[in-house]
């Protein structure tokens, strides 16, 4: 069997599962709509429903439709309309289609009729609320989708596959933008040379390239990029992905000009910190407690580098390492950059709450196989948070004059995708993996 044929089947049994376990007759997904800029009729970039594209290779298919019934083939509601102002989705084609019945409309009202034999009040309808259509009214029942969001959280085989190839279509685009870099382009330049060579335009990323130049590396989410290169190009970071059949990547890096040394002896120093936390992702481990290693490890990086004259246990006691890695070590990755379920306490729902104290992490459920999640350390010279650090009683063991000098380059991120693998096995890093494919480091 193929590993598509092998995902469906797997997605069909957490269905039946989910719905007789939650007295629901069938499941009823939006594919999602176009949504239009206010009092004008210019569409925003459509964003599918996750749970459709988790059944469906469809990324581009608004006023589509999948019902899943137990014991039957799914029904594919496939809108194609007849539309000369846009082109419309292909007609239907891939492995998908052989296992479905399908039926094509031409209208987004038509899905009323075509589904209609299927919903009733015991059905789930999985869909944004503006997705409504007469007798197709979203109820996203809780207890169901926590069952989905849970199960989402391990990855099946297929879609380890669709999340390696997103690493390998980011990866090229990684080597051309530090390329682009060493050139002396901008910020605008070099994420040109990012989507150039992973062939993406920036309709088709996961989520906005953060492409930041010396201290705009310090802005964890920097959301410009200037058409002008500065006088002086110290340090980059780029945090940029791909996307293939609706998978995300979400990879960082963090690249130093010639010649700053200090600052590459502090990159190189995060980058053994960073595969060390690559390899803690094992079956069974609390994430949390690779977030809070990463306090430990910051600081041992701060105490080594001599910016912090504390020792590390109190560093991290006295919360010394929070200014400068100010966010989670990392989050669940999949048809969401930031996927679902990273909070719940276990199949029934609830949460599984965060370290006292830290607020931005964004997973907090123990690793299971085949969980993709992100590992992503940092360390950032942020003027926002250093002076509240300089206001405290902890000011006195910083050493301002080195981190003044190195200010000027912003921060540091690693970021790679790793998957989980079972039985304490060591992790697959698809991102490493991706990058010595093509011989880069
Ligand atoms: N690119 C966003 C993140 O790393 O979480
Ligand atoms: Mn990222
Ligand atoms: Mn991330």
């Amino acid at each position: 069997m193929s590993l598509y044929l092998d995902h469906l089947a797997t997605l069909q049994r957490q269905a039946e599962s989910a719905l007789s376990r939650t007295g629901h007759d069938a499941l009823v997904i939006a594919s999602g709509i176009e949504k239009y800029a206010f009092l004008d009729d210019r569409p925003y970039l459509f964003q599918a429903n996750p749970h459709f594209k988790h059944w469906l290779p469809l990324t581009n298919h608004p006023h589509s439709w999948i019902a899943v019934r137990p014991g039957r083939k799914p029904l594919v509601v496939y809108y194609q309309p007849h539309d000369y102002w846009h082109v419309p989705p292909e007609a239907p084609s891939g492995e998908w289609v052989e296992a479905v019945e399908l039926l094509v409309i031409r209208e987004p009202e038509e899905a009323s009729k075509a589904l209609a034999g299927i919903v009733t009040p015991h059905t789930a309808v999985i869909a944004e609320p503006d997705a409504a259509l007469p007798g197709l009214l979203p109820n996203n029942p809780e207890r169901l989708l926590n069952l989905l969001h849970w199960a989402r959280g391990a990855k099946t085989p297929y879609e380890l596959e669709q999340m390696r190839a997103a690493q390998r279509r980011a990866v090229p685009g990684h080597v051309a933008a530090r390329a682009a870099f060493l050139r002396g382009e901008s910020e605008a330049g070099i994420h040109r040379a990012y989507l150039l060579a992973t062939g993406h335009t920036d309709r088709d990323l996961p989520y906005t390239n953060i492409v930041g130049l010396n201290e705009h590396a310090a802005v964890l989410h920097y959301q410009y990029q200037d058409a002008s290169p500065p006088a002086e190009v110290r340090s980059f970071l780029i945090d940029a992905g791909a996307q293939v059949n609706g998978y995300a990547s979400d990879i960082t890096r963090t690249w130093v000009a010639p010649g700053h040394d200090e600052f590459a002896a502090l990159v190189a120093a995060m980058e053994r910190e960073q595969l060390a936390l690559v390899d803690e992702v094992r079956e069974g481990v609390d994430y949390r407690g690779i977030h809070l290693s990463t306090h430990r490890r910051v600081a041992r990086v701060l105490r080594e580098a001599g910016l912090v004259k504390m020792s590390e246990e109190a560093m991290v006691a006295e919360g010394v390492t929070k200014p400068f890695f100010p966010h989670g070590i990392g989050h669940l990755l999949g048809l969401q950059v930031h996927d679902v379920g990273g909070f719940m306490a276990s199949e029934d729902g609830g949460v599984a709450d965060k370290p006292e104290g830290h607020r931005y992490l964004r997973l907090t459920r123990p690793l299971q196989a085949g969980m993709v999640v992100t590992i992503e350390p940092g360390l950032y010279f942020i003027p926002m948070l250093l002076a509240e650090l300089r206001a405290s009683p902890q000011a006195s063991h910083v050493d301002w004059a080195a981190v003044e000098r190195l200010s000027c380059y912003g921060g540091i991120r690693i970021e790679d995708d790793v998957a989980c693998r079972s039985g304490g096995e060591p992790p697959e890093n698809l991102t490493r993996d991706a990058f010595a494919g093509i011989g880069a480091a």
